[in-house]
């Protein structure tokens, strides 16, 4: 038996969601975030490009109401969209009150434009390190506040729930020590989940483990058909699929096929500047060679680009470049999509309430629809800051009244069932399992060849059958990989199923079956309840 902590409010995720909610939080009650690594290391400390906000009065406000609900090809909560966008400018200006600083001309803060926006409205720092410095200041801010408390290397296990109420949870130490946490609130703010696909640019601890866990616990799960790829990060045998920030494209880069043509204009009006999805398409299509599996080179061309010093503009990019022999100014660069972002998750309302009592979730874990089908760029710094202090401002509202901690007995700590729920079978693994990381390697390539950017029924199927062989593979250990392995399966099953159910394409979700957009069936959110079933509700 592993040890026993108790908090008022515990927050799982230490990035931009996961920090803003704990500031919120503080004055309520103790606040107790855990995270996987060590401090910093989210996705949040990865964002390059900026935050999009509409610094410029209602008009501004409208106009970005107006981008979000375009690029999210018409499903996009309006209600959650205008949210984002009202409260977006009140949540910057506390960054700027906190110290966070962005980049400024002659004192004036600095603007960049993004795909599918219609003006320039993204604020960026250190140039191409918007992430981290955000990232930086909320963590400045929070240590400042006795009330909460940061545990590093922790990683968690299995939601505790009392019926349809959730009153803690279990983690693992790096030491291997299990420990339950009980709390009068719990939210995910845990992130995405790029690692279900080989090609990402999400850092590694990105395994989805809060959809995971939710849907273990009875949560309903939204949207999961809808995974963003970047269009554009670095291609180089053997190298990460490291970020090309779409600023790269806002600063005036081209893409190039393999026959050097810039291609754009034969997929979208707005260019390069298309909605990402668009522009991930293209790239795909132009890199598809002529007999089955060749595939051609597409490039980002900055060579026309004059009056910007790049090194200085993108410190970040240009340095990592420079380690593999490229310059950005002086040469093209070979690009290809990645898995970037996911728009599904755990299904909230607008205050990050899941559906299940006290368990509420914010930021990437979360689909409260804002982004529709696909987000649009410089977003998701925004959904964290706007959703992350809305859902503590609720946690706060509804637990003022019940300020009694609920005990766990000794019996609680939950036996370890890895893969509840994500098979109809009782997997039994055999004698002689493949390593933890081979499985997650398997779930990775199928998702990227079955599940990928464009799909359909045959593949899809192909993936589930997949998934459902690697699920009687898995250990039951809970190991921190072992822990990840079952949240990749689980959200490969998630995505997977939810992707087959909806028979149209439409923003990130495109199905070569069903190349149409189809709103009189399909203008409605996904949603898989516990029981695996994925049924189509309206907002
Ligand atoms: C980028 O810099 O291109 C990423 C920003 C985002 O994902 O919105």
């Amino acid at each position: 038996m592993g040890s026993r902590l108790e908090t008022d409010f515990l927050i799982v995720g230490a990035g931009i969601a996961g920090l803003r909610a704990a500031i919120e939080l503080a004055g309520a009650g103790r606040v107790l975030v855990v995270t996987k690594e060590q401090l910093g290391e989210s996705n949040t400390n990865y964002a390059q490009g900026g935050i999009a906000v509409a610094l410029g009065g209602e008009e501004d406000v409208e106009l970005h109401l107006d981008d979000t609900t375009r690029a999210g090809d018409g499903l996009v909560n309006k209600t959650a969209a205008a949210i984002l966008v009202e409260e977006g400018p009140l949540r910057v200006e506390e960054l700027l009150e906190w110290g966070t600083r962005f980049d400024r001309e002659h004192g004036e803060l600095m603007l960049t434009r993004e795909g599918a926006h219609s003006r320039s409205r993204i604020l960026h720092a250190n140039g191409d390190a918007t992430g981290a410095e955000i990232g930086r200041s909320l963590l400045q801010h929070a240590r400042s506040i006795p009330n909460i408390t940061l545990a590093e290397w922790r990683t968690c296990e299995e939601l505790i729930t009392d019926g349809d109420t959730v009153i803690g949870l279990v983690l693992v130490t790096r030491d291997g020590e299990r420990q339950t946490v009980s709390a009068r609130a719990v939210l995910l703010a845990s992130g995405g989940a790029g690692q279900v696909y080989s090609d990402t640019t999400n850092p590694a601890v990105a395994t989805g483990d809060g959809i995971a866990m939710a849907w273990r616990a009875g949560s309903e799960i939204a949207d999961m058909e809808f995974y963003q790829f970047h269009p554009t990060a670095l291609s180089l045998p053997g190298v990460p699929r490291f970020l090309l920030s779409e600023a790269l494209r806002g600063e005036g880069a081209w893409l190039r096929n393999s026959r050097q043509e810039r291609f754009m204009e034969r997929y979208h009006l707005l260019l390069e500047l298309a909605p990402r999805d668009i522009v991930a398409r293209a790239i795909t299509r132009e890199g598809i060679g002529a007999s089955p599996g060749d595939t051609l080179p597409v490039y980002l061309d900055m060579r026309q680009v004059t009056g910007l010093n790049l090194n200085q503009r993108f410190p970040g990019i240009s340095s990592f470049l420079r380690e593999h022999g490229l310059e950005l100014g002086r040469d093209l660069i070979p690009v290809r999509p990645a898995a970037h972002y996911l728009m599904g998750g755990v299904k909230t309302d607008v205050h990050g309430r899941t559906s299940l009592k006290r368990l509420y979730a914010a930021g990437e874990v979360a689909c409260t629809g804002v982004h529709g089908a696909n987000r649009l760029a410089s977003n998701s710094l925004l959904e964290g800051l706007v959703f992350g202090a809305r859902a503590a401002a609720e946690m706060r509202e509804e637990t003022s009244f019940s300020a009694r901690m609920e005990a766990l007995p000794e019996h609680t700590l939950p036996e370890y069932t890895p893969v509840r729920r994500t098979s109809t079978t009782s997997p039994q693994p055999s004698p002689h399992t493949p390593p933890v990381a081979d499985l997650a390697a398997s779930i990775q390539h199928t998702m990227w060849v079955k599940a990928g950017l464009l799909r359909d029924r045959q593949g899809l199927e192909g993936a589930a059958e997949d998934l459902r062989d690697i699920a009687a593979a898995i250990p039951r250990t809970n190991t921190r990989p072992a822990i990840e392995l079952c949240s990749l399966h689980a959200v490969a099953t998630l995505i997977v199923r939810s992707a087959l159910a909806r028979e149209e394409s439409r923003g990130a979700h495109y199905r070569n079956d069903f190349p149409q957009r189809d709103d009189v069936t399909f203008q409605k959110h996904s949603v898989v309840s516990g029981d695996g079933r994925v049924q189509f509700v309206e907002e």
